[in-house]
């Protein structure tokens, strides 16, 4: 069993709470304005995911709507504002490998994930354009299985 000393406890708290509130013991890496590097990655972090699931949503409704039920896309808002929001989300999670320093081949989860994320891009053009209601659906279901391995990747980093 581990007794752990009390005043021990009390210091490491004063410490974190002195790191979190800026003081002399903030140790986190600032750039030449001053701006906190890692709250910088943690906004953007916080702006990919919040993409990722606007993007996914957006792609399974217009999926569902197109292929499932066959109808027309035919608001303007729903036929240009998917690529705003997937060219960001490709921004955003470009600017985020930029800051991370980490490579494809490095670390194996994020080559896998660019890797997918190939596949997806190929797989869901594929399905909107294809000329069978069956094969488009098909086609669907997997761009839509890859989205959710790409996340599942990214999430818990399994390899
Ligand atoms: C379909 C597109 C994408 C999906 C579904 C997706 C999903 C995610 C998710 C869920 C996270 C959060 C992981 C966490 O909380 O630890 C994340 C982080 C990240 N993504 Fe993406 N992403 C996509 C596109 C991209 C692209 C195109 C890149 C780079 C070229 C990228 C690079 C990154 C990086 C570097 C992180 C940070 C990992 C970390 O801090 O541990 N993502 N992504």
């Amino acid at each position: 069993m581990v007794v752990e000393n009390p005043r021990l406890v009390a210091a490491a708290a004063i410490r974190v709470d002195s790191r979190a509130a800026g003081g002399a013991n903030d140790l986190r890496p600032r750039n030449a304005s001053g701006i906190d590097r890692m709250t910088t990655y943690g906004l953007l972090k916080i702006l990919h995911i919040v993409l990722v699931l606007i993007s996914g949503l957006g792609f399974a409704m217009r999926g569902f709507v197109r292929l499932v039920l066959d109808r027309p896309l035919a608001n303007p808002l729903v036929r240009f504002g998917p690529h705003l929001v997937d060219t960001l989300l490709l921004a955003s999670g470009v600017a985020l490998w930029i800051l991370l320093g980490t490579s494809p081949l490095g670390q194996a989860w994020f080559g896998a994930k660019l890797a997918l994320i190939a596949g997806y891009i190929v797989v869901g053009i594929a399905a909107f354009r294809s000329e069978g209601r069956g094969r488009g659906i098909l086609l669907f279901l997997v761009a839509l299985a890859l989205f959710l391995a790409i996340a599942w990747l990214a999430l818990l980093k399994p390899f």
